[in-house]
């Protein structure tokens, strides 16, 4: 079988799910968070090592005022709720993205959850949050270049900010759209894609094993003749 060590997802589709049930767009990412457990459980169950979600998007700073610190407030509330889960499954918590744009007291809690975990030797969870691509791209170019030519200069994706998780083998994109949205545009060089109508809501342990099983029957060739 295909090496299987990290997952990613672009999970999509919240607004819409709740929209149908005529619900609030904030009450579609709380159903969403849902997920994301029942995701971390079957990943867990999987052997998978490496669970990352795009959680929030640079571009998603743009929503109405509303939408943004409802997502803010869910994710300092599953920070703390999810922290004495996060130990006792040995679960590594990261979060990556541009720190500067999330509050003081958000900041502290993300900061505080991966002091916590960061001996967890499972799984490690990261949420992309405050994150772009073309950011994290950027970012990594301005220290590069700084150091470039130095005795201090290591290889060019050792200044990307997912330096030291290995490149995703699978990105699942739940809600129906086909497209990358600013996401790990370097690091997805070599990913399986695995594209799904189903709104993130209504993904669960069934669907991301589904998931799974489709990565399993790929034959990932690297440019190589076999
Ligand atoms: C994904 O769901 C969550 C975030 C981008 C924060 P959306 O909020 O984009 O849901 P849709 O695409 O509008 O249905
Ligand atoms: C991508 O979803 C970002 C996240 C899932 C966090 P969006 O809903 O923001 O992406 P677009 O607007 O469809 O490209
Ligand atoms: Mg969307």
């Amino acid at each position: 079988m295909e090496q299987l060590s990290h997952v990613t997802i672009i999970m999509d589709g919240n607004g819409r799910w709740a929209q149908e049930r005529g619900l609030s767009r904030s009450e579609g990412h709380a159903e969403g968070a849902k997920s994301l457990r029942a995701c971390v459980q079957a990943a867990m169950k999987a052997g998978v090592k490496y669970l990352s979600l795009y959680t929030f998007s640079q571009e998603n700073w743009k929503r109405p005022e509303k939408e943004v610190s409802a997502i803010m407030s869910l994710m300092s509330s599953n920070i703390v709720d999810a922290l004495p889960d996060f130990l006792e499954n040995k679960i590594r918590f990261r979060v990556i993205g541009d720190r500067s744009r999330i509050s003081e007291e958000l900041n502290r809690q993300i900061e505080d959850a991966e002091k916590q975990t960061a001996a967890g030797s499972d799984l490690t969870m990261i949420l992309l949050f405050s994150y772009s691509g073309k950011w994290d791209i950027e970012q990594a170019a301005g220290r590069f270049a700084a150091d470039y030519g130095t005795p201090a200069a290591k290889p060019f994706e050792s200044y990307l900010a997912t330096a030291g998780i290995p490149d995703p083998d699978l990105l699942i994109r739940t809600g129906g759209e086909q497209r990358i949205s600013n996401y790990m545009l370097w690091q997805c060089a070599y990913t399986e894609f695995y594209f799904t109508d189903k709104l993130w809501p209504d993904f669960r342990e069934d669907e991301f094993n589904d998931a799974l099983n489709s990565f399993r029957g790929r034959d990932r060739r690297y440019g190589k003749v076999k």
